[in-house]
């Protein structure tokens, strides 16, 4: 039974969108509808916190009876964004955190999009029970990652960051879902470029699974049973949701002081 001891709200905010629900934390599951609005262009912190507080009040979300966990497309650290490759400049070496809370005058778990959906499908999804390391990368604006050894998040891995050999552009900008619009590729060239990615992810780290999410991982049977890995590849079960999950989960966690859920309590704390 869900009781509100069990209920989170969790808000993502990415590079095209800024979707929130209401989540059970019991289940891992959304108990309103997914509210999702464009990311103002520019994506600046005025913006995006008056963005944020439309999604809070479609969610009917108007004081802090619901811990609220905020995701964020950058470098998190000590509640500071650290980069901005998504959004407006602004937001590097900003006190994002204390901006949202005194924005929206209420407590925030505050955490990197892809960290919090690797908590997600740690917790609920596809990297359940999963032992060694787990890469989740999701392909979407960006190319997000997140490394759990064992269940436990190393936070703010940036592996889309990584430089492409003799090329100028790193693989974000080669591979994430975003090339695929804005190149018109077909799912073939698209898939190359995913083969050199996550080989190349594989020789580097070694690990023992990779969950692919994002908006297109509901398409993942046209792209993953075409890659050639040693490496087991499976798609997010929660897609594009992991964000909204992962962030609520964190945010229940910290305010009631208990672990996640399956992932280490040490983690709770690192990113806020
Ligand atoms: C950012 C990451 C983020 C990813 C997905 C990248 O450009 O550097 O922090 O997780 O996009 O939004």
């Amino acid at each position: 039974m869900t009781t509100k001891a069990t209920r989170a709200v969790g808000v993502d905010i990415g590079g095209t969108g800024i979707k929130g629900a209401l989540v059970d934390l019991q289940e891992g599951k959304l108990l309103s509808d997914r509210v999702k609005v464009k990311t103002p262009a520019g994506a600046e912190p005025d913006d995006v916190l008056a963005a944020v507080r439309s999604v809070l009040d479609t969610l009917g979300v108007t004081d802090d009876a619901v811990p609220l966990g905020v995701a964020f497309p950058a470098i998190v650290k000590n509640g500071r964004t650290l980069s901005a490759a998504n959004v407006a400049d602004t937001w590097i070496g900003f006190e994002a955190e204390k901006f949202f809370e005194d924005g929206l005058g209420r407590e925030i778990h505050f955490a990197n999009d892809a960290d919090v959906a690797g908590v997600a499908e740690a917790r609920y999804g596809a990297a359940r029970g999963a032992d060694g390391l787990v890469l989740l990368t999701t392909l979407g604006t960006g190319i997000g990652t997140a490394m759990l050894h064992n269940g436990i998040l190393i936070p703010n891995a940036e592996l889309g960051h990584l430089q492409r050999a003799n090329e100028a552009s790193d693989f974000e900008a080669w591979t994430a879902y975003s090339a695929v619009e804005r190149e018109r590729l077909d799912w073939p060239t698209w898939v190359a470029r995913l083969q050199v990615y996550y080989s190349h992810l594989e020789f580097l780290l070694s690990p023992d699974l990779f969950v692919v999410g994002g908006g297109v991982s509901k398409h993942s049977d046209e792209f993953l049973p075409l890659l050639k890995l040693n490496t087991p590849i499976v798609p997010a079960v929660h897609r594009n949701n992991a964000g909204i999950i992962g962030s609520a989960a964190l945010a229940l966690a910290q305010e009631t002081g208990t672990d996640a859920g399956g992932v280490a309590q040490d983690l709770v704390d690192t990113t806020s």
